[in-house]
């Protein structure tokens, strides 16, 4: 078994500090997460003079929940604010002290939201469904909101870490070339891992099409001489796969461990979710070292991909 990454840690201590909804009402919310791992506690802050706003707005840029239905519910009796029934949805709230639930459900303090998704075989990272069955459907209807999409692609058959958010700036940070962001696959071979791929994969490798990839490191598991760890500081299209065919082996699978500081879970189950902590957004921008990683995990995940049989 590996140990959880450090990032995680502060919300599972939290969580297991927290384990009923909303211990300290008014400063924290505790979402029940659909996988059922991680309790995520965001820390509503003291208010400072925030502008109030309407109960409406502030639901409906924060959940799949049209104005309309919102004022259905309120009607109703399913909205609450800081435990209270509010009925006209109407009401201005101030957005720095509100707990706002919906049919008892938390509504995220964040304006955006950040999900990491642990991703199985057979989904497409896409919103649209013309090549298969997007990951967008794993997404449970807690977490659901207008404008989500991954930030990033991996492909049908890939597994493991796909940040699904709708901060366009932010993904658009953690896309781009310039960034840099690195990421760390493992993959299993279909031959043996030879030494020389460190030294080809360290130069700017060409593809079979011409294409140039930036310096990548790799190292192979001590567990087996057909796993190996590649980290990359780009994501042109088929990479990995492309890359080792280059050097005539062939990527039987893949799983993405890492996009940049965030590190999937060894508890996210394929096909689980869990929504991220700001902190955690943060680390996004601060990878591991790719060595002091391999060192952490590397038997980890090796033991991961042999157990089931990856
Ligand atoms: N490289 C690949 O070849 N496939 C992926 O899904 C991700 C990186």
């Amino acid at each position: 078994m590996f140990t959880i990454p450090a990032i995680m840690l502060t919300s599972i201590a939290n969580a297991s500090k927290n384990s009923n909804v909303e211990k300290d009402a008014g400063k924290r919310i505790l979402h029940q997460q659909h996988c059922d791992i991680f309790n995520i506690v965001e820390y509503i802050p003291k208010g400072k003079n925030m502008t109030p706003i309407r109960l409406d707005k502030y639901i409906s840029e924060r959940t799949e929940y049209s104005r309309s239905k919102i004022k259905e519910l309120a009607a109703k009796g399913k909205i609450t604010v800081n435990n209270i029934i509010i009925k006209k949805s109407d009401t201005k709230i101030d957005p720095e002290t509100a707990l706002v639930k919906v049919l008892g459900t938390p509504v995220s303090v964040s304006k955006y939201r950040y999900i990491l998704l642990n991703k199985p075989d057979g989904y497409i990272s896409s919103t649209e469904e013309n090549d298969g069955i997007s990951v967008m459907r794993l997404i449970p209807p807690e977490l659901r909101k207008k404008g989500l999409f991954p930030a990033g692609r991996l492909d049908k058959d890939s597994l493991g870490a796909l940040l699904i958010t709708d901060d366009g700036e932010l993904a658009h940070k953690l896309l781009s070339p310039r960034s840099h962001v690195p990421k760390i696959y493992i993959v299993k071979l279909d031959k043996p891992f030879k030494s020389k791929y460190i030294d080809i994969f360290s130069g700017s490798i060409l593809l079979s099409d011409g294409t140039q990839c930036l310096p990548a490191k790799v190292r192979c598991s001590e567990m087996s001489d057909k796993l190996a760890f590649i980290e990359l500081h780009e994501g042109k299209y088929h990479q990995v796969k492309r890359m080792f065919a280059a050097v005539e082996n062939h990527v039987e699978k893949l799983m993405r461990l890492t996009v940049g500081g965030l590190i999937l879970p060894e508890k996210l189950k394929f096909g689980e979710c869990m929504e991220l902590l700001h902190k955690d957004v943060e680390n996004l921008f601060y990878p591991p070292d790719f060595d002091d990683f391999c060192s952490d995990f590397i038997g980890d995940f090796s033991a991961f991909m042999l157990n089931n049989q990856l």
